[in-house]
């Protein structure tokens, strides 16, 4: 177990007790980010109602904005503020999450270098705001920038002449600056498509909750904390305290504490090294990637739709079979998580013939899943047995193990057919079925858990038949150390079925 890993999960359980686990804000990190993107752009689309373009306008009407109307303006501002700042942090924690769990090398490579991009963008964008106060901060922010850019060997004119004089800043400049600041959140909003273009289903609004929550946390903060300016910007004088926005203007001081180049250094060679994290790191080994097996693929699209990594493309149909089309994976996508294997038609356990189905994973094939389940079953005693289906990346259902329970771990629950547990159940060869995965809303492979629970609702290909009583089944979502809550789930479930008949539901068999 990587220690990094169980510390990182130690402190999100901790939010668990408050938030419960569907609504705890680490499991919504990027949809966190997507909502302060938009509190940011209705906050801003206020702003710039007011907004005026010109040297002393633009002070001018900023200030009205927060004094002459601190309930609508005022907090406007503080909301567009804060919700900037909040974009900063949500997005820094996301790309350590990520780092942490790993998730950021193989067919996620595409997903954190356009992360690393995101960082520049959000940073620009949140910058680039600060001039259009054109106050001391923004004054000071202008000067430093020139003086930062001025370093590189770019321009033929230093560019932080232009701020030597105060007659240097014309009405103009405001004009391109404001231009700018609606243009560069287009841009971001393109890059974030593009960042969650590669997922199937990205969850790009977070639990209602928890947005109204952020939302009324930055409401609160704008009222008792509100944004103000500095005093106007006077290119005659050096500003001299300057309250810093920490989250944006960081490494400001330290153009001049050190110099320009260095802080060049530090963070083209921060970029540089985070660009790299993905081929710096990455594992020695590849699981193998999903194959389809086309005598026994109808094209009936489920994999395509469930796959979270959009590996899979439907093609025109080439074996001659009367179908249209056949699924193709792409292996530089598939994350070798068996989802697509949990959504295929042909994943039947009942199959008196060799049991292969439309799309399976080289090293862990149906037929031994079945195998291994049929071992499991037939080894089970007692009066309240149960089959336990688990994931290799949550708890490790095989320390359930007992003479009452078996267990089997599977690459990702998603990969669990629903017939499996119909199969376990249906000639009473176990009482009760457990199905165990992931922390909710924290599935390794994003979509295995909502795919199972609504597979097990019947409301989601393939449906859970009727005939399996839903008595007999529960499910638990858990992490790596959530012990108590699967050894609570365990009990509560053989608790139920200890009370139960035994049955059987019927001899009907499939071929
Ligand atoms: C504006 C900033 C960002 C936004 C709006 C954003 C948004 C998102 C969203 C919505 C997801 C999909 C979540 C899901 O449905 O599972 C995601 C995934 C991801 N993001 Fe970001 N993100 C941002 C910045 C970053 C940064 C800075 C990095 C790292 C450098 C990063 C790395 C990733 C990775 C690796 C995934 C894939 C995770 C997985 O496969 O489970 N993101 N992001
Ligand atoms: S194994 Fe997972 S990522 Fe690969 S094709 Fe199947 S569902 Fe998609
Ligand atoms: S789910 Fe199975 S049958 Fe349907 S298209 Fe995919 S491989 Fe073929």
């Amino acid at each position: 177990m990587n220690p990094f890993q169980n510390s990182w999960r130690r402190l999100e359980n901790l939010f668990n007790a408050p938030f419960g686990q569907a609504l705890n804000p680490w499991y919504h990190l990027g949809a966190v980010i997507y909502f302060l993107f938009w509190v940011v752009v209705v906050s801003g689309i206020y702003l710039y109602i007011f907004y005026r373009t010109g040297v002393n306008e633009a002070y001018q009407t900023v200030e009205e904005l927060t004094h002459d109307q601190p309930y609508a303006g005022g907090v406007m501002r503080s909301l567009h503020r804060y919700a900037s700042d909040g974009i900063v942090v949500a997005m820094l924690l996301h790309m350590l999450r990520n780092f942490i769990y790993g998730r950021f090398h193989g067919f996620r490579w595409f997903s954190w270098v356009t992360g690393v991009l995101l960082i520049w963008l959000v940073y620009i964008c949140g910058i680039n705001g600060y001039w259009m106060v054109w106050d001391r901060m923004a004054q000071f922010v202008a000067v430093a920038t020139t003086e930062w850019f001025d370093w590189l060997p770019l321009f033929s004119e230093p560019l932080a002449r232009n701020f030597l004089f105060q007659g240097n800043v014309s009405d103009r400049f405001i004009n391109m600056l404001s231009f700018i600041h609606i243009t560069l959140p287009l841009v971001l909003l393109l890059f974030m498509w593009v960042h969650t273009k590669r997922m199937n289903n990205a969850e790009t609004y977070p639990p209602q909750s928890l947005a109204v929550g952020t939302l009324l946390a930055l409401l609160v903060l704008s009222l008792i904390k509100p944004a103000l300016s500095h005093a106007k910007a006077d290119l005659s004088l050096v500003p001299e305290t300057i309250r810093l926005d920490w989250f944006y203007l960081g490494p400001y001081p330290l153009i001049y504490a050190w110099s320009p180049g260095a802080v060049w250094a530090l963070v083209g060679g921060i970029t540089l090294l985070l660009l790299a994290v993905p081929w710096l790191l990455k594992p020695r080994t590849r699981t193998p990637v999903a194959e389809v097996h086309l005598d026994n693929c109808n094209g009936c699209e489920r994999c395509f739709n469930d796959c979270p990594y959009s590996a899979i493309l439907m093609q025109p149909r080439e074996d001659g079979r009367p179908y249209l089309l056949q699924p193709v994976v792409d292996p530089k996508l598939c994350a070798s998580c068996g989802i697509c294997v949990g959504a295929c038609p042909s994943s039947m356990p009942f199959r008196h013939q060799e049991l292969v189905s439309g799309i399976e994973l080289p090293d862990k094939l149906l037929r031994v899943q079945r195998a291994d389940t049929d071992h499991a079953l037939d080894g089970l005693r007692g009066n309240a047995r149960v089959m336990v289906f688990g994931c290799d990346r949550a708890y490790d259902v095989r320390a359930l193990q007992s003479d009452e329970v078996a267990a089997l771990s599977l690459p990702c629950i998603g990969m669990l057919p629903p017939a499996f547990t119909d199969y376990a159940l249906r000639d009473a060869r176990a009482d009760g079925v457990l199905i165990a995965g992931c922390r909710e809303c924290d599935c390794q492979y994003r979509l295995g858990i909502q795919w199972t629970e609504q597979r097990l609702a019947r409301e989601r290909e393939p449906k859970l038949r009727q005939r399996v009583p839903l008595q007999r089944i529960e499910t638990c979502w858990a992490g790596p150390l959530d012990k108590k809550r699967v050894h609570t789930a365990l009990s509560a479930l053989r608790a139920r079925i200890s009370q139960m008949p035994r049955e059987s539901f019927g001899e009907e068999r499939e071929l």
